[in-house]
């Protein structure tokens, strides 16, 4: 009697144990599994960190061929941009992913793809210009000559007497609630001094990468989730053509003002930077992916009727 409770106790014991060192291991290999990885300023404090981070992939040569007449005496934003400030602005969202999810293309082609819609929207190349029409990314900082002050009512962002809310940036930003958005999200105050955005490369970047990463509204993916296959459509998004690829990025970016109208020169305007861009960084057009375009899709956010972005 005495013996076999003692052995009981014993085979209890090295039950308890070995339960123990199960947890053990199995809490260090959980750990291991979400190792955080610290790139120095780079990239640091993720999991996202430990594999190519962009200046592994995208170096500053690059940059210079993606956006080569920038620096032209004709381009409109001469010695404003360069690689540094997309790589300082790009340090804040590579932790989440940007540029940093999944195998090395898919990166590559995150990069492409965000500056493909940079390249485009800050584009001053037409038809005949010198290097072809994609060579001229990056020439604006801000809109020219701006038709009106993109001053709206609103109780929570109201407009800063004097303070005029027109284009401004490397994926333009318009109206005084969407300055006071980013500058919240960005901690400046963007709402009071607009023109930040026109004077710092970095910020520019920054507001542009912040808009790449943030769902527009809560349920929403953002153009990074559609991109890098962070999103699964519902039946919804699959009945209004809305399917994960580029053309969901502008369907997010830009709504029915791109997207939904066939092949408009608007939508080809910022595929064509896209597979452009592709091809300079050498992951070449044949792997633009699939769902390319949005000329069928429903908008995500239709635009009211009487705005305009
Ligand atoms: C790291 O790289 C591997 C192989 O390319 C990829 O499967 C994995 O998803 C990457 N990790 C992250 C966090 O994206
Ligand atoms: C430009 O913006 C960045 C990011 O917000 C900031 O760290 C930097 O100090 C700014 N530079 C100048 C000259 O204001
Ligand atoms: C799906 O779309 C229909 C019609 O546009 C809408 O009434 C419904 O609320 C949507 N369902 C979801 C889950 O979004």
């Amino acid at each position: 009697m005495g013996s076999s409770r003692r052995v009981s106790a014993v085979v209890l014991l090295v039950v308890v144990v070995a339960a123990l060192a199960v947890t053990g291991v199995y809490g260090k290999e959980k750990k291991k599994k979400e190792k955080i990885c610290n790139k120095g300023w780079e990239c640091s404090g993720s999991v996202y960190c430990c594999n190519e981070t962009i200046t592994d992939y995208f170096q500053v040569y690059q940059f210079e061929e993606l956006f080569s007449k920038r620096n032209t005496p004709v381009a409109h934003a001469n010695g404003f941009w360069d690689y540094q400030s997309f790589i300082t602005a790009a340090a804040l969202y590579e932790p989440l992913g940007f540029g940093t999810t999944g195998e090395k293309q898919i990166k590559m082609k995150e990069i492409a793809a965000f500056l493909g819609h940079v390249g485009s929207k800050t584009s001053c190349g037409y038809g005949v210009a010198t290097g072809g029409p994609l060579a001229w990314g990056l020439c604006y900082n801000h809109e020219l000559s701006p038709s009106q002050s993109y001053c709206t009512d609103s109780y929570v962002y109201p407009c800063t007497p004097g303070a005029e809310y027109y284009g401004r940036g490397a994926l333009p930003v318009y109206w005084n609630d969407n300055y006071g958005i980013i500058g919240e999200a960005l901690k400046v105050d963007l709402l009071s001094h607009p023109e930040y955005l026109e004077q710092n490369a970095t910020l520019a970047f920054q507001a542009a990468i912040w808009r790449w990463m943030t769902p527009m509204k809560k349920k929403q993916p953002s153009a990074h989730d559609v991109f890098v296959g962070n999103w699964k459509p519902t039946k919804n998004d699959t009945l209004s053509k809305r399917l994960p690829g580029f053309g969901a990025t502008m369907n997010i970016l830009y709504s029915d003002l791109v997207c939904g109208q066939g092949f408009i020169d608007s939508m080809n305007n910022i595929i064509s930077h896209y597979q452009y861009y592709l091809d300079l960084m050498g992951v070449g057009r044949e792997q633009s992916g699939d769902n390319l375009d949005c000329a069928e899709q429903a908008a995500f956010n239709p635009t009211a009727p009487t705005a305009t972005s």
